[in-house]
């Protein structure tokens, strides 16, 4: 006998995946006055929803036990939300539902996927005459309930359908959705991979601050909260910053140590900021602020490698900071958080700006800076300043040269310049604060070494280089006396 009653074409929209996810997506739908359909392979868990919050005062869900029962449910077009694990889970969920719906139906996969699958699943869709949008999501588990920042991609015809349903139940920024239609197929989880990217480096820098205060100034974990929580006031206000203040006041009930001395210090990662650098690589966008996060992250996993490093002499000499000093330096650490940020934003989009010309996305940078306001894990006051510099030039070569941030960058140089150098004498490790300033100087140097890379090239592999006063091809005879370089083209 069925637990529950099938319901004929009577749902707006479905959600395939109850994990914490996507039973929160569910519940937003509901909650936003729309039908929303239910359906988990294991049946408790679908079970477990309704008894929690089937009442009705939650807005009205459609449960089946079946995935035939599911697709049925759904008014046409049918608009089914796979919300299940990243990768062949996925592929499992999409051929099932595509199998029981028909041409023009929507399958929308709300995970983290590689936009890549994205793309080649999309494809596999249209030949079927379905559509498929892959979507990025970003808000964790409250943002899913309360409001995440959604990213659509897919074809604009399913925007019409999904766009109003994402929109409504999507984070608001002064009134506006944080939800806009990315791009055509993988467009919208290529956003959601460099938005995590982005994640990666500004928790780096915040927890790179964190610690040249600690060793610098001999804080404790509350006092750098207070510090901390004074910066989210000003232009380094987010999301991100907040939380951090949250877990650097937890104190541990049963030792009364503050939990961050406590926390074993290996982070861990999904893969989305791997991604991000992967694909930074293939597009050749030097994300180096993403990198070095990740590979933060790796470094602190490097287990043998770290024991066997482990008390080897660093010649570093303690930072020393006098009474009268303190507050120069922690201003100083604050504006170099705040110019590595600036880098790490600028080249995401950097590399946005590259996979939209690789892949052939119409993406306004502009627009998707402003969906990032609310509801994203990077949501930060200055992705106000970012939307207006991409309004005013969407062309834009260079967000941390661009208007707002320009001027307020170069301010913040002598700041970041000061920090990494002690933190270099120090011993204690900024990767993301020193790339960033390297990034920097590489940018903004008038000539670069690379002259010197290229004749390097050019003589051990005839790689050929170009030269600044004359136009063509040129290879030189470097090891040959008396012969002089020869013109390739
Ligand atoms: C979000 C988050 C979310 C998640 C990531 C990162 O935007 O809501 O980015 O997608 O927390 O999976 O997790 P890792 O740090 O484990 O890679």
């Amino acid at each position: 006998m069925n637990t529950f009653t099938p319901e004929a074409a009577s749902a707006d929209i479905g959600v395939y995946g109850l994990g914490v996810m996507g039973a929160n997506l569910a519940r937003n739908l509901a909650r936003n006055g729309y039908r929303t359909a239910v359906f988990n392979r294991t049946l408790a868990r679908t079970e477990r929803l309704m008894a929690a919050h089937g009442g009705g005062t939650e807005g009205v869900f459609v449960p089946s036990e079946s995935l035939d029962d599911f697709v049925a449910s759904l008014v046409r077009p049918r608009v089914a939300i796979i919300m299940v694990q990243a990768g062949v889970a996925t592929d499992e969920a999409m051929k099932q539902l595509a199998e029981h719906m028909e041409a023009g139906d929507i399958i929308v996969d709300c995970g983290n996927s590689l936009f890549s699958d994205t793309v080649r699943r999309e494809r596999w869709a249209r030949e079927r005459g379905l559509h498929f949008v892959g979507a990025g999501v970003s808000g964790g588990e409250e943002g899913a309930l309360w409001g995440p920042s959604i990213m659509p991609g897919g074809t604009r015809e399913s925007y019409d359908r999904l766009g109003p349903m994402f929109e409504k139940i999507s984070a608001h920024y002064q009134g506006e959705p944080c939800c806009t239609h990315v791009g055509a197929d993988g467009a919208g989880h290529f956003v959601k991979m460099v938005h995590n990217g982005i994640e990666y480096a500004d928790m780096q820098v915040i927890a790179e601050a964190y610690n040249l205060l600690r060793e610098g100034l001999g804080l404790a974990p509350a006092a750098i909260a207070d510090i901390f929580a004074q910066w989210n006031q000003g232009e380094l206000n987010s999301y991100l910053m907040e939380i951090t203040v949250e877990v650097l006041r937890q104190v541990d009930a049963d030792t009364g140590v503050p939990l961050v001395d406590l926390i074993v210090d290996q982070a861990s990662q999904k893969g989305t900021g791997k991604w991000t650098v992967q694909t930074a690589l293939d597009l050749a966008v030097p994300v180096t602020g993403i990198g070095e996060a990740t590979f933060a992250r790796g470094a602190s996993c490097s287990l043998p490698q770290r024991a066997a490093a482990r008390g080897l002499e660093g010649s570093a000499s303690a930072i020393e900071v006098a009474d009268e000093d303190v507050a120069a330096f922690v201003e100083d650490v604050r504006q170099a958080l705040f110019a590595s940020k600036v880098v790490a934003y600028s080249q995401g989009f950097d590399e946005i700006t590259a996979g939209a010309d690789a892949f052939g996305w119409q993406i306004d940078k502009g627009a998707l800076a402003k969906i990032w306001r609310a509801g994203c894990i990077i949501r930060a006051g200055f992705l106000d300043d970012i939307a207006s510099a991409y309004e005013a030039d969407p062309d834009l070569p260079l967000l941390l040269a661009a208007g707002p941030f320009a001027q307020r960058f170069q301010e913040c140089v002598p700041s970041l310049r000061r920090i990494v150098a002690l933190s270099a004498m120090a011993g204690v490790p900024a990767p993301v604060f020193s790339s960033s300033l390297s990034y920097f100087d590489q940018i903004r140097a008038q000539r670069l070494p690379a002259a010197l890379i290229q004749g390097q090239r050019d003589f051990f592999g005839s790689h050929t280089y170009a030269r600044i006063d004359k136009p063509g091809v040129f290879h030189t005879l470097w090891a040959t006396e008396g012969r002089a370089e020869e013109q390739w083209s």
